[in-house]
């Protein structure tokens, strides 16, 4: 059935946003499975198929691992480490620019998918994207007719110009703090924005995160900025993914999720593997970076040579990232501007 699916999609690859809307209500009105959301889109809808989520990226083998990625919290080399650990036919691994589709969310079905976000301190995420791709923040949507928008926008070369002379590492702080400013959406952070079509709102998601024109072709009904506010002021970890990840301790939380995944879904125990993943956390991050074949810039410590340091920069943001991400900070036990949590999801228990 699935295979029929595919082959149908493949057949509509060229649709455009508008016809698979209206494909979308044709298919509802036919009592077929819901097209959109919440949180999530039908995983055989050509435009799925069409943002790249080829056959190659599902999981054939249900319960799934299901890792949704966020932009700038070490998706690459978590996904390598994956890629290394859990059988092709258990995982699936979701990048932040297409919607998750609605069979791997955990309430779509219990049996389905074991559901995994990651997390990054809102500071540690600022300053790698500002020395990264800082045009994200703008282009998310973003621009004059935005409600949101404040500017003035802040380019990378402007933000790159500032670096200081004898340092190669990220802007000068003053820079950072100016971007940062510019990139708020009302009196919320980005990151928290980011987050919430990431993982709340995912039908409110722009599929190209380095243009403003490209959005998911569900229906905005609830993409506001008053309901971006009212569910960020909401956020509850434990509804929205069965285990959490955060970048801050990576491979100790991956391992504690797969051993709650593998409780749940005995049958993929012989799907994990053990001695992999223990290798990896026994290598420095130089050589897990190595050994997972991801560039030595996403090595899962950041290092400095390449990153700002996030303590360079928290006297200059820490005020304002605390307020605007603040309920970030309190769903995910972040207490100060840099570094790790107080307590994770998996430390727990
Ligand atoms: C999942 O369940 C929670 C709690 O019952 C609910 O608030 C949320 O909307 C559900 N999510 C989806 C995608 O159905
Ligand atoms: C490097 O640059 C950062 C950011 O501007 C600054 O805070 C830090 O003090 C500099 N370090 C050195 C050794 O100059
Ligand atoms: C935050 O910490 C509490 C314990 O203090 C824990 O129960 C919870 O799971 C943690 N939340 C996350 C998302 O890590």
């Amino acid at each position: 059935m699935r295979t029929t699916a595919i082959a149908a999609a493949a057949l509509l690859t060229a649709v455009t946003a508008r016809d698979w809307v209206a494909l979308a209500a044709a298919r509802a009105a036919a009592d077929e499975p819901r097209a959109c959301g919440p949180n999530c889109m039908d995983l055989r809808t050509p435009y799925l198929e069409s943002s790249g989520w080829g056959a190659a990226r599902y999981c054939a083998a249900p319960p799934c691992f299901v890792v949704r990625r966020l932009s700038k919290t070490g998706g690459s080399f978590l996904s390598g480490v994956v890629e290394r650990v859990v059988a092709r036919r258990r995982r699936a691994v979701i990048k932040d620019d297409v919607p998750v589709p609605c069979a791997y969310r955990s309430n779509a079905s219990l049996a389905a998918s074991f559901f995994v976000g990651v997390v990054r301190n809102p500071c540690e995420f600022y300053a790698s994207l500002a020395q990264d791709v800082p045009e994200q923040a703008f282009a998310e949507p973003y621009g004059a007719a935005e409600p949101w928008f404040r500017g003035p926008v802040v380019t990378k070369a402007e933000l790159r110009a500032t670096r200081p002379q004898r340092n190669g590492s990220g802007p000068a702080p003053a820079a950072l703090r100016a971007w940062l400013d510019a990139t708020l959406r009302g009196d919320l952070g980005y990151f928290s924005y980011h987050f919430w079509v990431s993982y709340v709102r995912n039908e409110c998601v722009d599929t190209d995160m380095t243009a403003s024109d490209r959005r998911s072709p569900c229906p905005r009904d609830a993409c506001a900025p008053e309901d971006f506010a009212r569910d960020a002021a909401a956020v509850d970890a434990a509804a929205l993914a069965d285990c959490w990840l955060h970048t801050e301790t990576l491979l100790a939380d991956l391992e504690t999720c797969l051993r709650r995944y593998v409780a749940r879904a005995p049958a993929a125990a012989g799907d994990v593997d053990w001695s992999a993943l223990a290798a990896l956390a026994a290598a420095t991050p130089a050589e897990a970076a190595v050994a997972v074949n991801v560039d030595k810039r996403k090595r899962p410590d950041h290092p400095h040579g390449h990153h700002g340091y996030c303590g360079a920069y928290a006297d200059a943001i820490a005020d304002v990232v605390r307020r605007a991400d603040r309920h970030i900070f309190r769903a995910f036990n972040y207490t100060t501007c840099c570094g790790a949590a107080r307590a994770s999801i998996v430390t727990s228990g």
